[in-house]
């Protein structure tokens, strides 16, 4: 049972801020770092440190090496990521002292992704096997239709939010995952309710609420509250929360399992700064739950 991802990855460039930049405003960072982030590439290595098989789809530049080092050391399978010609995706985020974040990303690499690669990564997927994308690359909608018609069960993490994005992708998702205000946004795109979007199963973050899963089929849901925690930096937390749900349910476990599982391993990620770095291991998450009782 594999988790093949389709995945952007990026080159985080972290600037600690007393505040997020008001228009016109020189701001002097407190801190900064570089690591490896991307949500294509969070979402796998949160994936991988949950203890999934994971193959990731993606494309670096020539200046992408380290990064791609960084995913195989995590325990990814980067046979199926690409070097293209051009920069890397790299992304600019300013962290404020409440732990919030703006970001900005130079898609790169992430959006010249060769056609070919999809068909060679898919080859031997089958039924038993998972399918993660974003809305970072290319080729989203060619490859959720692939995945779909080989039968594997295709997961939709609607970042960044585009409805139109969504949208090419929806006739060929088993499973949307969207924050309460985007799931409001498609809806009213569609000029539907929730209950009627045409996706077996979505999951919506609430935040500091938690998330709710909905069963549209059978009319389910599934509700689980957030777990609370000193907040240092909220990047890449929704994909630690996405990365680790997928590959609870490709263990085997329930909608609420699951969805408790992302939920601490999300909760987690929150007291840390950083992205792919700061993601949580399995052996941490489960100690964590423990806790909670
Ligand atoms: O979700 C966080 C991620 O968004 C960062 O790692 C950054 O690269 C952007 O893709």
């Amino acid at each position: 049972m594999t988790i093949y991802n389709l995945g952007s990855i990026n080159a985080d460039y972290f600037y600690r801020l007393p505040h997020l930049p008001a228009p016109g405003e020189t701001l002097a960072a407190t801190g900064h770092a570089r690591g490896l982030g991307g949500k294509g590439a969070n979402q796998s290595v949160a994936a991988a440190r949950a203890g999934a098989e994971v193959r990731h789809i993606g494309a670096v530049g020539v200046d992408g090496a380290w990064m791609v080092a960084q995913m195989r050391a995590a325990g990814v399978d980067c046979t199926h990521v690409d070097t293209v010609e051009g920069a890397s995706g790299h992304a600019i985020i300013c962290v404020d002292a409440a732990g919030e974040n703006a970001i900005v990303i130079y898609p790169g690499a992430n959006r010249e992704l060769p056609a070919a690669l999809l068909s060679e990564a898919l080859i031997a997927a089958g039924e038993e096997d998972w399918f993660l994308l974003q809305n970072e690359t290319s080729l989203q909608a060619e490859a959720a239709q692939i995945a779909q018609e080989q039968g594997l069960f295709v997961v939709y993490s609607a970042a960044p939010f585009d409805a139109g994005a969504v949208m090419a992708v929806l006739p060929y998702l088993s499973l949307l995952i969207v924050n309460e205000v985007e799931a409001m946004q498609l809806c009213s795109e569609l000029g539907i309710t929730l209950a009627d979007l045409p996706v077996p199963h979505v999951v919506v973050t609430l935040g500091a609420q938690g998330a709710v899963w909905h069963e549209l089929q059978a009319g389910e849901e599934h509700r689980i509250a957030a777990y609370p925690v000193p907040v240092v930096d909220t990047t890449g937390a929704g994909d630690t929360f996405a990365g680790y749900l997928v590959a609870g349910l490709a263990e085997g476990l329930p909608p609420l399992g699951a969805l408790r599982l992302a939920s601490a391993a999300s909760a987690l990620k929150v007291t840390r700064a950083g992205t792919a770095d700061a993601i949580p291991a399995r052996a941490e998450v489960d100690h964590f739950l423990r806790e909670q009782g």
